[in-house]
């Protein structure tokens, strides 16, 4: 075992060797190829931002913003928070930067990390990265299922099995008001059976019971009355045009009247895309639904944030979670091109001239391995073989005196001496054959 090292991560958080990086460097290509077939542009922004950014937008009754901030102050005096999230980030960017007179809708995606202070549990840091997709400008509900199928279309594309597309709509400002009055007497009439959570949450977000994963808060859920049943017309027609789209696109999807989602944004639909691991004895019951994607429409937002009203619709990964179920569901990477050829060098002149001979192969895009550390031909053969190697270049003081180096065939033993300028072109060959 490893020796317990003075400093280590801070809790929720890792490191990203390189054995993992290769999942990273797949997520990303997948997603960039389809942010690119969709229109979509890349944006960055800083890692940190006004605090007030996410409390404004976020909302300040939600746990990302009472309990999971990452909150610091500048020497200047200025309160900023670690982004726990990129769509107020985003809408902070696309008004900041005038992209409201750009023509509509504005595409934006991205890939990066956050920062929650939450429990850390499988699958759950204080660190994790996330990739996104977010449309400005456009109300309609087309963008709401092609969000979604965007999504989909990553999972697929990198071959995740037993995903589940769950939406629900939860209502605009005309009638999600008059659905949390219904919902609050409904739940205080029954208050005494509800969790401790559920009683705080009566009080600050009557929605979130809808949600609860408490055991004893089920049955009362159950009969609780559903937003369904009491959207507005428009709010009515935009969910149906959302659900006949995606039964179009064949996006196969749930209605889970209990989906609201935990930040406060959100108008209209709401989606979430889960991994069911209903199956895996090993997990907890709450660990069996693990999110890998949520998102929808939240078109009060620009608006919230200063900007003009403009209707908005998108949603984010969370890379961790995604590249955990690759692993688990043992999907296979691109194997990593290794080298077929070896530099062994021998003696100070021949070390010397080795760094510019590896330049001359990196530039023909032949990846050469070496081992400039080790001085004795038998050690760096020995190397060569524990990687593979089909050829071996030997670069001795007299090769390096002459202007030739020696190409050794790893599998017969058989060396042939070629001249130095010529030494590229005579690999190539060979490794054609
Ligand atoms: P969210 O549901 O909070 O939504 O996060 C989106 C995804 O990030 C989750 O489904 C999950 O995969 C991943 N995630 C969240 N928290 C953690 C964590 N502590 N550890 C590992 N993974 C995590 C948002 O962040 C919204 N901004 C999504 C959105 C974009 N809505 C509209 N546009």
């Amino acid at each position: 075992m490893a020796k317990k090292s003075k400093f280590q991560c801070p809790i929720g958080m890792h490191d990203i060797l390189p054995e993992e990086q290769a999942y990273y460097q797949k997520i990303y290509d997948v997603v960039s190829n389809i942010a690119d077939f969709y229109g979509f542009g890349k944006i960055d922004t800083p890692i940190v931002e006004q605090e007030e950014l996410f409390s404004k937008g976020i909302g300040l009754a939600t746990d990302i913003v009472n309990k999971e901030m990452y909150i610091l102050k500048t020497k200047g005096g200025d309160s900023l928070a670690l982004r726990p999230e990129w769509t107020a980030p985003l809408v902070r960017a696309y008004i900041e930067n005038g992209m409201q007179s750009l023509p509509q809708p504005v595409k934006l995606w991205y890939f990066g990390p956050c920062y929650r202070y939450e429990r850390p549990q499988a699958g759950r840091y204080r660190q994790f990265w996330q990739f996104g997709f977010e449309t400005f400008g456009e109300s309609s509900p087309v963008i709401d299922a092609q969000i979604v199928q965007i999504f989909y279309n990553v999972l697929q594309e990198l071959k995740l099995k037993n995903l589940i597309t769950e939406v629900n709509s939860i209502g605009d400002s005309n009638c999600r008001p008059y659905y949390k009055k219904l919902l609050t007497s409904y739940f205080r009439n029954r208050v005494a059976s509800l969790c401790v959570d559920c009683k705080r949450r009566l009080k600050e977000n009557v929605l979130r019971i809808l949600d609860c994963q408490e055991e004893k808060c089920q049955s009362i859920k159950s009969d609780a009355p559903q937003i369904l049943d009491h959207l507005c017309e428009e709010c009515h027609k935009h969910f149906k045009d959302v659900l006949e789209f995606l039964d179009e696109i064949g996006i196969p999807y749930e209605l889970n009247p209990y989906l609201v989602r935990g930040l406060d944004y959100y108008t209209k639909t709401v989606f979430e895309i889960f991994s069911n691991k209903k199956e895996d004895k090993s997990l907890e019951e709450d660990s069996k639904r693990v999110a890998l994607v949520g998102g929808g429409r939240y078109d009060k937002l620009v608006k919230v944030l200063g900007g003009r009203e403009t209707p908005a619709c998108g949603a984010a990964a969370g890379i961790e979670r995604i590249k955990d179920l690759m692993k688990s569901q043992e999907i296979k990477l691109p194997k990593e091109v290794l080298a077929q050829v070896f530099l062994a060098q021998l003696g100070g002149l021949a070390k010397r001239r080795s760094l510019k001979i590896l330049e001359i192969f990196r530039k023909a895009k032949i990846k050469v391995a070496e081992s400039f550390g080790r001085d004795s031909l038998k050690a760096q053969l020995n190397r060569a073989d524990r990687f593979g190697i089909k050829y071996t270049l030997i670069f001795g003081q007299k090769e390096a005196l002459e202007g030739v180096i020696i190409i050794r065939d790893m599998q017969n033993g058989n060396q042939e001496t070629v001249k130095l300028d010529k030494v590229v072109e005579e690999i190539k060959q060979r490794l054609k054959k």
